[in-house]
């Protein structure tokens, strides 16, 4: 078997970009602010009510004339700024259309005042408008800020020149004091998951080896409460006969790793949520290689277990009261001499064999025996594999929604209740039986791709395979949602961090059981 050679990523290193730029985050009560910079929010056809009309008062009628003079019609997500309104140096307006109605609806205000005041250099007062049903409607928003202000940096940038945060949005609130301690305890806690899941996801593969990744979780949840991660390497991976995760690591000069982090918020002996999140640091397609237009977003590939630790990083700050685990299949997908080739024949960790029709269906490979070593090792309360598994998602679906699959209707149910109230989408995907049949072999006793049959499916035919018959199961296929072109108010373009907010709803429906 392969000795792995040790090398470093590049010979010269690369100064990291400075921590993302994101706005400090303050709460003070509701009340008109009497000068400064100001957001306020702005209804259908630039309707001003409660704190945004006292604030057109103070300034004498000029923000609603303003309003009529710009044809400012409050459409949900639409801004105007204008300066020197009466007291205030620096007015933003942000259309909340027909009304805020979800914590989704809030957050994508809270981005779009995030990027609406990146460039102000005092401090801001953020009206918050009332969303029907939210609880913490300030917290809430404050977090949609982060998320939109988000901003990976760019290399080579040394940290001082872009340090500090860019600007203090004070967002106000009914009561500030509960406001403050909703962001502390909660709402901060799910934009810090995410930004973890962005930062390794957007860091380039001459870095991202499985071991830079590995380690960057051990620092991460270094000191985290109620956390310990497990690292497994190449040597364990093979002892433990794990050929499909072995196998797909083959090719690449730096060898795989299986990174588990456990978190104990819940009842001791609490069967765990289990996240098995697909690991690829980059995929070529291995000796099935791929064209080499947009191959470079293959440095996305590990999106799926980025977004399983950047969970319970989010779980473990907010102090959830659930028993979860993160495991990482982490592998570089390599074209060499020891790679494998089509036709190859690997042996699974659960002794299941499977027959190498693409050395580009890799993702399901890993995940094989991630699938299996988590159920084997946590006998878990529901397992869920995160992945950006197929080209053939993203036709289906796009870049809005995630693709789901499971044989159970019931947790169906969960996530697509959960998606709704993360605002990451999904849609359910079907697999029909004769997907099972496709992926049947004649040397193996599976295959990791199926003729003719619809390739979503296959990938997830394929993963269900690994199911135990005792274990709740779901599959999402990230392929599509995890790196966006253009961004939106609350994720930027590029890595998204998907699954980070959808799991945290998951959770929350097994926190209330
Ligand atoms: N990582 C890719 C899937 C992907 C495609 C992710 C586009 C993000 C954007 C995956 O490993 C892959 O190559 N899948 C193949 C499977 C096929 C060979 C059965 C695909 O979808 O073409
Ligand atoms: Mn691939
Ligand atoms: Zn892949």
């Amino acid at each position: 078997m392969k000795t792995w050679i040790t090398a470093a990523a590049t010979a010269i290193a690369l100064v990291l970009p400075a921590a993302a730029d994101v706005p400090a985050i303050g709460f003070a009560k509701a009340e008109r602010p009497s000068k400064g910079a100001i957001v306020l929010p702005v209804g259908k056809d630039g309707a001003l009510s409660g704190i945004a009309r006292d604030a057109d008062r103070a300034a004498k009628g000029a923000i609603a004339e303003a309003i009529m003079t710009a044809g400012f019609k409050g459409g949900e997500g639409q801004t105007l700024t204008l300066y020197g309104m009466g007291p205030y140096s620096a007015v933003l307006l942000v259309g909340t259309g027909d009304g805020l109605k979800s914590a989704t609806d809030l957050q994508t205000y809270g981005g779009t005042v995030a990027r609406g005041t990146s460039a102000w250099k005092s401090a801001v007062n953020v009206v918050v408008p009332d969303a029907a049903d939210v609880a913490q409607d300030a917290a809430i928003a404050a977090q949609g800020a982060m998320l939109g202000a988000y901003d990976f940096g760019k290399w080579g940038k040394a940290a001082e020149e872009a340090a500090g945060p860019k600007v203090t949005l004070t967002f106000l609130a009914p009561d500030a004091n509960a406001a403050t301690r909703a962001w502390e305890s909660d709402a901060r806690a799910v934009a810090e998951g995410v930004f973890f899941a962005r930062d390794l996801i957007s860091t380039p593969s001459n870095i991202k080896s499985p071991a830079w990744m590995a380690d960057q979780v051990v620092a991460k949840f270094d000191g985290v409460d109620g956390v310990s991660v497990t690292v497994l390497d190449e040597t364990q991976i093979e002892a433990l006969g794990m050929g499909a995760l072995y196998g797909t690591g083959q090719g690449s000069v730096r060898p795989p790793r299986l990174v588990a982090i456990e978190y104990k918020g819940g009842a001791q002996g609490d069967a765990p949520l289990v996240f098995v999140g697909k690991g690829i640091t980059f995929d070529t397609g291995g000796i099935s290689i791929k064209p080499s237009a947009n191959m470079w977003r293959m440095r996305m590939d590990m999106s799926g277990a980025a977004a399983s630790a950047g969970a319970i990083l989010t779980l473990a700050k907010r102090d959830a009261k659930v028993n979860a685990v993160a495991v990482l299949a982490i592998a570089e997908n390599m074209p060499d001499g020891n790679a494998i080739r089509p036709g190859d024949v690997l042996t699974s960790m659960s002794g299941k064999t499977i027959e190498i029709m693409s050395t580009d269906a890799e993702g399901r490979l890993v995940l094989a025996d991630g699938l299996w070593w988590a159920q084997e090792q946590y006998k878990p309360k529901m397992a869920v594999t995160i992945a950006t598994l197929t080209g053939a998602v993203v036709g289906a679906l796009g870049s809005d929604y995630a693709g789901l699959f499971t044989k159970d209707d019931g947790l169906a149910g969960t996530f697509l209740d959960a998606a709704e109230k993360s605002g990451e989408s999904l849609w359910h995907l079907p697999v029909h039986p004769n997907t099972f049949k496709a992926i049947k072999s004649d040397v193996a006793d599976v295959k990791n791709s199926g003729e003719g049959a619809p390739g979503a499916s296959v990938g997830a035919a394929f993963l269900m395979e690994w199911a135990k018959e005792e274990t709740p199961f779901v599959h999402v296929d990230i392929a599509g949602v995890a790196w966006q072109n253009s961004g939106n108010a609350v994720d930027p373009k590029g890595a998204v961090g998907y699954g980070v907010r959808l799991f945290d709803q998951v959770a929350r429906t097994y926190e209330a059981k």
